[in-house]
């Protein structure tokens, strides 16, 4: 496809050999290649207008702050966002997490009071509620799953009681690619006045995320996960919940008034963002934003649909190879056991042949612990990838399947 041929051209680091093999790059999930134009925003700030911002009274910090303030407005476009003041930059999905759990948790949970996640959560929507509630004896509550990766909505309704103070979930699940549906999920703890917190780090590269169509009370996800650098991620929040949670973390930009007695927080956004934050790589993210919009989320559906089942079909003719989340919905992710070889086995001979996947529990063990094995093989798509490299991945592993019989 001429379209696919020309979003492969603005990634250069596509274009390159692996032990004399052209790169297949299927860890997507973990994190994705990064176009030009967010690689010249990049070396463009640092050598043009870098500096430290809303403090400066001269040129380069007055343009640095526009630029960083513009990012925020992306944000809340892209995202639609009632107020730019809700959206609050992060170091990533993690950070976004540890926040609310931190901030919630100290001003919302007690004894008694429990936080329901579900089964398919990344360690990163696991331990920060486990430690907030740990923090103030509260109970984590676990939303169950079928064997295809779905969950199970009456299991669910029977969490949403009195003590739950807040449901924290994934949009679509890593390792599983399971979509979850989110407005059910969000409209169901409504009904029972229970705020909603999304993890939108795998979604967000995929699927159109509108948070007042949602109604999701916060959000959360990651630049380089988007196409944008490392090291900058997203919080949005609703802005009376914004309002009620107490401050993360202290030190500069969050406060209004600073004596030895007493400070004052300052407003949102910057009451939650302590610090120098990463200027130019939260820059750089504006420049993500308008890769995926240039191209829309139609297309890039439509496309990485149709790689997810191509894939599909293609892996399930191998003979002994088990695809693990079979869910009815899923997005640009197959993850597979090769008869009984070890993942990590799979995963070193493919590097080999140049492929890029990502092997073991993919930071979710307690799903593993479900599906009673030790990890898997993932491979997971995003935009530039092909059919064409999918079929190199398909004989590859026929050719580890040969080597272990
Ligand atoms: C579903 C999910 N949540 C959270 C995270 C954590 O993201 P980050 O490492 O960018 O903070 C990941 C990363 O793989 C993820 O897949």
């Amino acid at each position: 496809m001429d379209f696919i041929k020309d979003i492969r051209s603005q990634f250069p680091i596509l274009d390159q050999e692996i032990y004399g093999k052209p790169l297949v790059y299927f860890d997507n999930a973990a994190t994705n290649q990064k176009p030009l134009r967010v690689i010249d925003a990049l070396d463009n700030y640092y050598k043009t207008i870098n500096s430290n911002i809303h403090r400066g009274v001269h040129l380069l910090s007055q343009q640095a702050t526009g630029a960083f303030e513009e990012s925020r407005k992306t944000v809340q476009n892209f995202i639609n966002a009632q107020y730019a003041h809700e959206i609050i930059f992060t170091r990533g999905t993690t950070e976004s997490i540890n926040l609310v759990a931190a901030a919630f948790g100290k001003k919302f949970l007690k004894t008694g009071d429990t936080v329901v996640i579900s089964t398919m959560e990344h360690h990163s929507n696991i331990v920060p509620w486990q430690m907030a509630c740990e923090a103030y004896g509260a109970k984590l509550k676990v939303i169950p799953i079928e064997e295809t990766g779905s969950i199970i909505f009456e299991e669910f309704e029977k969490l949403l009681d009195g003590s739950c103070k807040i449901v924290a979930i994934t949009h679509v699940s890593n390792t599983l690619g399971t979509v979850n549906d989110i407005k059910k999920i969000i409209d169901m703890a409504h009904n029972h006045n229970i705020p909603v917190m999304i993890d939108g780090a795998q979604s967000i590269s995929h699927i159109k995320i509108d948070v007042q169509e949602l109604d999701c009370d916060l959000l959360c996800f990651s630049s380089h996960k988007m196409y944008g650098p490392m090291g900058v991620g997203v919080l949005y929040g609703k802005e009376n919940l914004l309002n009620e949670l107490p401050p993360y973390q202290g030190g500069g930009e969050m406060i209004k008034t600073v004596t030895f007695e007493k400070t004052t927080y300052n407003e949102l956004p910057f009451k939650f963002e302590a610090g120098t934050p990463n200027v130019g790589d939260v820059i750089a993210l504006k420049e993500a934003i308008d890769f995926i919009l240039s191209i829309g989320y139609n297309k890039i559906a439509t496309h990485e649909d149709h790689l997810l089942n191509y894939a599909t079909a293609q892996l399930l003719k191998i003979d002994k190879l088990r695809i693990i989340g079979t869910a009815p919905y899923k997005t640009s992710v197959v993850s597979f056991l090769l008869d009984n070889i070890h993942p990590y086995d799979v995963g070193i001979i493919l590097d080999k042949l140049g492929i890029a996947v990502r092997t073991g529990h993919h930071c979710t063990q307690p799903l593993m612990d479900f599906y009673k094995i030790p990890g898997t093989v993932r491979a997971s798509f995003a935009i530039y990838n092909t059919t064409q490299e999918i079929d190199i991945l398909v004989e590859a592993l026929k050719k580890v399947k040969i080597m272990f019989e």
